[in-house]
């Protein structure tokens, strides 16, 4: 699958392989509702597409990977339903910390995971430390995040660091949002046939290619992931300028 990868590459350079790679993962509960199995198996099974993607991404060099856990608007789901999601957060944090370490993956977590569980809390900030000198896919988990919380967020720690004295310019904004550390994505994919961005990224999705497909997460897999980026590669990126001027 590598190889062929390459090999479309070489066939179509019409655009660079994406630097970032954002996912919304949607569709675990329709797939276990078609399955009669409870909503938490499809988050389960969901876990299974996410190691699937984070292999394809070190193979091909992807270096940001960053992924839609759990929106501001999540806790509305049914309380058995967010207890699970933190109990499988937190779980597979200690699973696959070694994994992650032995990897070279560098761990990180945005969005405003304040109200979530302190044991929660104290791994994540364990993770992100043990792997902040690392140098392979920077995997980026955001939970409890919101467009709309980032930006608003920005521009409060703007004001708090200047008094308000200065114009906030874009670099500032950009400086200030919780995903500084990563280029703009180059890609969404989003299964589960829903064609919006759900209050992700919306600062930085300005010029990111949008893939939707009908997949369901728990059905992601390497294939799957393969027929984004062919997709990805067929796309005319021009930022604003002509195709005569690329
Ligand atoms: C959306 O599907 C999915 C979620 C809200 C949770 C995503 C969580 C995982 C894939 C597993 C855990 C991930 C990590 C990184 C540990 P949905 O429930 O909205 O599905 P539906 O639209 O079919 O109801």
């Amino acid at each position: 699958m590598f190889n062929f990868f390459r090999s479309l590459k070489s066939q179509d350079v019409l655009v660079e392989k994406p630097q970032h790679i954002a996912i919304i993962m949607d569709g675990n509960g329709r797939w276990a509702k078609k399955r009669f199995m409870p909503r938490i198996s499809g988050h389960r099974k969901g876990l299974e597409s996410v190691r699937a993607v984070i292999t394809q991404c070190q193979k091909l060099n992807i270096p940001f990977l960053t992924l839609f856990a759990f929106s501001t608007e999540n806790w509305l789901r049914p309380t058995q339903e967010v207890n699970f999601l933190m109990t499988l957060f937190q779980d597979s944090l200690k699973k696959e910390s070694s994994s992650l370490i032995k990897n070279n993956i560098r761990f990180k977590v945005i969005g405003d995971y304040k109200p979530f569980p302190k044991k929660l809390i104290n791994k994540i900030k364990e993770l992100e430390s043990l792997t902040e000198k690392n140098t392979g896919l920077t995997l980026t988990i955001a939970i409890n995040y919101g467009g709309r919380w980032d930006i608003l967020n920005a521009v409060n720690e703007f004001q708090k660091k200047n008094h308000s004295k200065k114009l906030l310019t874009q670099k500032n904004l950009t400086q200030n949002l919780s995903l500084n550390f990563a280029p703009d994505p180059d890609l969404l994919i989003r299964t589960g046939g829903e064609k919006r961005i759900s209050n992700f990224l919306i600062w930085q999705f300005s010029y990111t290619e949008f893939y939707f497909t009908e997949t369901l997460w728990p059905d992601f897999n390497e294939k799957a992931f393969m027929s984004a980026l062919i997709e990805f590669q067929k796309r005319e990126r021009r930022y604003g300028k002509t195709s005569e001027q690329l």
